[in-house]
């Protein structure tokens, strides 16, 4: 009970022994919930000695507990002023101006508190929060890096520690950083695409002036130990990145050629260029020189493997150029290499080839199992299951830690503004994830809601093995996927409580359909929550398609390399460059060369919610987009209003380029 440290604490007449006896008992009370008796056995202590302290912060602690903040407010003032010294006053105090959003009074008490105990785990953790909540994001990232350099950073604050990075200001990212940047690129339990946009911004700051590529800039490279832990982490984003990234691999590639031995460091820059190379699934233009290389690399190696003792070992150096351009299992001689156990490759080449060569014969073996719930006999869907089978999406690696929740908080956490319907407050409840992908949303859910059952689908056979796999990684055993047309799922005969459907209804011919379907599905206070694209937002992504399809360009890989290097050529500041999409194949095109793309607006949306007899029920945005909504319509009501959304968002073109997100229900519920 950390409350006893502060009856041990203050005992402002030397006379120790009773006035902790009464504290620990009115405690005890308090906390049981008997707040009269904690009262009254205050008043009798008050009574023997008006200067306790711990009277006045027990009075504190009821007042919070019945509501009454300004009243504890007071009493924690009085507190203080008596006790003075007290820490667990102060903080309480404290951690009750945060909770109220009075985020300065708050900072305030939290910078004495960490003078006087720099290493207390609690308060640091409020403090952080309290930093977040006023925007001092930079604050609150390098708090989190303090604590991780005392060792009392929980794994649960590493993602809050990353979230708090992916906001920092660009002008904030300075070289005083780089070690907070390594240490948390180092944590496994964070999603990393978060850290993409931030990670990437310093790295192009810092190696802006390598414009010449000269042996020393290169070597600068090599040696820089964040820009190796990004390359074979996250998916570095931005032009000039992309072009230093291809600028070092034509480097790597002619040196291993030239007949030079590369030494370590080299090498394993290779290595983080291919890992690179990867989690961007080769989406980066090759020239021609190059291509003419690798060319006579595969048919080298196609000659190696043949001998009846060949070993990986044996090619180390052409398996390691050429996975810095193309999957291997896509190599000619490829048949080769599944039969050679993982520990007999050579150490700098096993995670790249774990992932290129063993978890892709996984996927086709899982992919070929998982169950058929309805047939694909709609075009558009065969269409589309045609690109995701192709380009199953995203190929993600982590995900943010979840802890438990159970489905009320669940709810609050994502759409605090929501009245829990009935069903939540039992600890269980069924989800489906309509278009589930390769399934990062249904992983993060199944560890959220560990007690409930999350039901997952899509059309793409590849894009489920992906999440059969990734789901088996995690350890879970809440989820179910399976092979199914959202527009068939009438006949499944099953309902649920939560029916979660983003970035999916709107590559159908008639989204409207998918989303009645979805509907039918919902139990009557069910909840639905969408995420579909702007028609605003998007004006770019129409212009590029557009483009695309008077160029008649094909989906192919080569295409979508070519096209994209002739983009950043040709527009090197598009707009487009901000979306993670343009940099990893998949993303890319489902982001410019999709089948089938319909936008919406706010107001089409309110309109399909008439037709459908559904109920708008809010919009998911950011804090800062919320913000700014506040400003321009203060009337509350106005935020389940989607004139009024749709008025913001043409002063904000931009608020929605994520997509629009919201939740409706049936509208009799
Ligand atoms: C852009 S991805 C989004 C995946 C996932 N919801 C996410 O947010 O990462 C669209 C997914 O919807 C699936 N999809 C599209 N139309 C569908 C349909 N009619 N039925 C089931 N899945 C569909 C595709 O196969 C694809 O995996």
């Amino acid at each position: 009970m950390h409350y006893q440290s502060a009856a041990n604490k203050v005992n402002p007449r030397g006379n120790s022994k009773p006035v902790t006896l009464w504290f620990e008992e009115a405690i005890d009370r308090y906390t049981k919930g008997n707040l009269k008796a904690a009262r009254s056995l205050a008043s009798r202590a008050f009574k023997k000695n008006p200067d306790d302290a711990n009277v006045e912060f027990l009075y504190g602690l009821c007042a919070e507990k019945d509501g009454n903040s300004t009243a504890a407010i007071k009493h924690y003032q009085n507190a203080i002023a008596i006790g003075a010294e007290s820490f667990v006053y102060k903080k309480q105090l404290a951690d009750l101006y945060q909770r109220l959003a009075s985020f300065a009074s708050a900072e305030k008490i939290y910078l004495e508190l960490k003078a006087e105990q720099p290493d207390n785990k609690k308060m640091l953790e409020n403090m952080a929060l309290n930093w977040a909540g006023m925007g001092k994001h930079l604050n609150s990232f390098l708090l989190y890096k303090e604590m991780y350099d005392l060792g009392i950073l929980d794994k649960k604050n590493q993602p809050k520690m990353a979230a708090m990075l992916a906001q920092v200001k660009e002008s904030e990212l300075s070289e005083s950083l780089e070690a907070a940047l390594l240490t948390t690129l180092s944590f496994d339990n964070v999603c990393h695409i978060l850290l993409s946009q931030p990670i990437s911004r310093y790295l192009t700051k810092k190696f802006a002036g390598l414009t010449e590529f000269n042996q020393k800039a290169f070597e600068s490279l090599v040696l820089d130990p964040l820009f190796n832990a990004a390359l074979s982490r996250l998916v570095l984003v931005g032009v000039a990145l992309e072009k230093i990234t291809q600028k070092a691999r034509e480097l790597i590639l002619c040196q291993a050629l030239s007949g030079q031995t590369l030494s370590p460091v080299y090498t394993a820059f290779a290595a983080n260029i291919a890992r690179q190379a990867e989690l961007k699934e080769y989406v980066l233009f090759v020239g021609d020189t190059e291509q003419q290389l690798l060319k006579q690399l595969e048919d080298l190696l196609a000659i190696q493997a043949l001998k009846p003792a060949w070993s990986p070992v044996d090619s180390e150096l052409i398996l390691l150029c050429l996975s810095m351009y193309t999957r291997l299992s896509s190599l000619k001689c490829s048949d080769k290499f599944s039969a050679v156990v993982l520990e007999k490759w050579p150490n700098l080449l096993q995670s790249i080839v774990k992932s290129t060569i063993f978890d892709v014969e996984d996927e086709i073996a899982l992919a070929a199992k998982v169950s058929s719930l309805t047939p694909i006999k709609d075009g558009v869907s065969s269409s589309v299951q045609g690109q995701y089978e192709e380009s199953p999406y995203p190929r993600w690696a982590s995900v943010n830690h979840h802890a438990p929740l159970t489905p009320r908080s669940f709810l609050k956490a994502q759409f605090p503004w929501i009245e829990a319907p009935e069903s939540f407050t039992n600890s269980s409840i069924d989800v489906l994830v309509a278009g589930c992908g390769t399934g990062r949303q249904p992983v993060e859910m199944a560890m959220m809601l560990p007690g409930s059952r999350i039901f997952a689908i899509d059309l793409s056979r590849r894009s489920l093995a992906y999440a059969k796999r990734k789901a088996k990684e995690f350890g879970l055993k809440n989820i179910e996927f399976h092979h199914a047309d959202i527009l068939n799922l009438g006949e499944l005969n099953k309902t649920f409580d939560l029916i979660v459907s983003t970035g999916v209804i709107h590559h159908m011919a008639e989204p409207n359909a998918g989303w009645a379907v979805l509907r039918d599905l919902l139990r009557d206070d069910g909840l639905l929550h969408l995420a579909l694209y702007s028609a605003v937002a998007r004006e770019e992504v129409r212009k590029q398609r557009e483009f695309i399809s008077k160029l008649k360009l094909e989906p192919s890989a080569e295409n979508i390399r070519k096209y994209r290097q002739a983009m950043m050529d040709r527009e090197p500041n598009n707009k487009l460059y901000k979306y993670h999409d343009f940099w990893t194949m998949s993303e890319c095109r489902d982001l410019l060369f999709h089948v089938q793309e319909h936008q919406y607006t706010w107001l089409g949306i309110k309109q399909a919610c008439d037709t459908l007899a559904m109920k708008f029920r809010g919009v998911q945005a950011p804090a800062k987009i919320m913000n700014r909504f506040s400003k321009q319509f203060a009337d509350n009501d106005s935020k389940m209003d989607l004139t009024c959304w749709h008025a913001f968002e043409l002063n904000n073109p931009a608020a929605f380029s994520g997509m629009y997100s919201f939740l409706c229900s049936k509208a009799q519920a």
